[in-house]
C-alpha cells in the first residue's frame, strides 16, 4: 500500500469510558481500524463487548454522560468526525454520508406514516426532487431493494409488513439519503435464518453495484464470513484480531477466536462450547495485561505484560503472545 495512502473510514487510538457508581469502566480501546471505500467490513464479537457503542461513536450519538471519547480520531475521508460539532455531524454526516441500520427496524420507522411517504420524504429532503419524482425515485428504491410488488408497499404502514421487508425499507431510506456508508448494527438479528440470508444477500449486492462502504457488526462470524472483506474480532473492547475475513475465519490465531468459532453450534445437538479456566488468586494490572487474560487456555507469565499487535502476514493481525511464538517457530 502506498505510503501516503488514506483509507476512506480509519479509526485511531479510540478509547471510550463510561462513568457508573462503580467507577470509570474501559468500554473501547481500538488502537486501528481502517475501511476501504466500497468494501464491506465486519466487526465480529460477544453481547457487551461494545459493537453497538463503536457504531454510536462513528456516528456521535453516543449518551455523554455516562460515555466518555478520552481520545482517538474517527476520520472519514481525512475529516476527523470527533471534531464536529453535533450541528455539523447531522448537517453534513448523520444521514447524509452515513446511515445506520439497528436490530430493531421500528425504531427507525414512524409507525403513523406510510412507507411511500418515509421515503418520499427522504427524497424530497436530500435530492430536492418535486413530489411526483420522488414518488417515482421511491418506487424505483423499494424495487432495488428487491421489496415484493413495491408499489403496493408505498401504501402500506410499517406494522403491515414482516421483519425482513421492515429492514428492506430502512436500506432502502438510507441509499434515498445517498449515503456512503452504511453501519449495520446486527440488522439480522431477530429475524429467522433464510429471511437472514436474504438481507446479507442484498447488503453485498448494493455494495457491489452502488460501491457503497458496509460497515457490518454482528455476534455470530457465520454473517460477516459470507458479506465482509475484511473483518476485526473485538473483545472487550479491544480488537484481538483483524484482517482479510477468510483468512481470520479459516487459520485464526487468537484464543478469543477459536472460542468464538467454536461456539457457533453446527447442529442443534452441538452444545456450545465455552471454557474457562479457574480463577486464579493472582495479581495482575488490568492496564498491561492480555485482555483475554483471565479466560485464556494458554495463558502464560508473559501475557502479563502483552498488548502488541503481531503482524502474520500483510492481511493478518492478531494480538497474542501465543501467535508470536508461532511466527518465531515457523508456524
Ligand atoms: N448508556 C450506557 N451506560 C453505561 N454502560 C453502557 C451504556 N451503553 C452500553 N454500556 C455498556 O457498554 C458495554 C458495551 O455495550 P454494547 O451495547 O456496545 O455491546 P454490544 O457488543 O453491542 O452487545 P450486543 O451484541 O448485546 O448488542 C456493555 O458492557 C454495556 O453494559
Ligand atoms: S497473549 Fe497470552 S493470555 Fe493473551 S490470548 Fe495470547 S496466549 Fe492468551
Ligand atoms: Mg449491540
Amino acid at each position: 500500500m502506498e505510503e501516503n495512502h488514506k483509507p476512506y473510514l480509519h479509526i485511531k487510538n479510540l478509547k471510550v469510558n463510561f462513568k457508573g457508581y462503580d467507577g470509570i469502566r474501559t468500554i473501547l480501546d481500538i488502537d486501528e481500524i481502517q475501511i476501504e471505500k466500497g468494501e464491506a467490513y465486519g466487526i465480529i464479537g460477544e453481547s457487551g463487548t461494545g459493537k453497538t457503542v463503536l457504531a454510536l461513536t462513528i456516528f456521535k450519538l453516543l449518551e455523554m454522560p455516562p460515555g466518555e471519547i478520552v481520545s482517538g480520531e474517527i476520520l472519514l475521508d481525512g475529516d476527523d468526525l470527533l471534531k464536529k460539532t453535533d450541528r455539523q455531524m447531522e448537517r453534513e454526516v448523520r444521514g447524509k454520508k452515513i446511515s445506520m441500520i439497528f436490530q430493531d427496524p421500528m425504531s427507525t420507522l414512524n409507525p403513523v406514516y406510510t412507507v411511500g411517504d418515509q421515503v418520499i420524504n427522504v427524497i424530497i429532503k436530500n435530492q430536492g426532487l418535486k413530489k411526483r419524482e420522488a414518488t417515482e425515485k421511491a418506487v424505483e428504491m423499494l424495487r432495488m431493494v428487491d421489496l415484493p410488488d413495491p408499489e403496493r408497499a408505498m401504501e402500506k404502514y410499517p406494522h403491515e409488513l414482516s421483519g425482513g421487508q421492515r429492514q428492506r425499507v430502512i436500506i432502502a431510506l438510507a441509499l434515498s439519503c445517498g449515503a456512503e456508508i452504511i453501519i449495520a448494527d446486527e440488522p439480522t438479528r431477530n429475524l429467522d435464518v433464510t429471511i437472514q440470508a436474504g438481507i446479507l444477500k442484498l447488503i453485498k449486492k448494493l455494495q457491489k453495484t452502488l460501491n457503497v462502504t458496509v460497515l457490518f457488526i454482528a455476534n455470530n462470524p457465520g454473517l460477516i464470513s459470507s458479506t465482509c472483506d475484511n473483518a476485526a474480532v473485538l473483545y472487550k473492547g479491544m480488537i484481538v484480531e483483524q484482517g482479510n475475513t477468510k483468512e481470520v475465519l479459516r487459520n485464526p490465531m487468537h484464543p478469543y477466536t477459536f472460542t468464538l468459532l467454536n461456539a457457533i453450534p453446527k447442529s442443534r445437538k452441538d452444545k456450545i462450547i465455552l471454557k474457562k479456566p479457574d480463577l486464579i488468586n493472582e495479581k495482575i494490572d488490568l492496564e498491561t495485561a492480555c485482555i483475554y487474560y483471565d479466560k485464556c487456555l494458554k495463558r502464560k507469565d508473559k501475557c502479563k505484560m502483552f498488548r502488541n499487535n503481531i503482524k502474520i502476514s500483510e492481511i493478518h493481525q492478531v494480538k497474542c503472545c501465543f501467535a508470536q511464538e508461532k511466527i518465531q517457530e515457523g508456524i
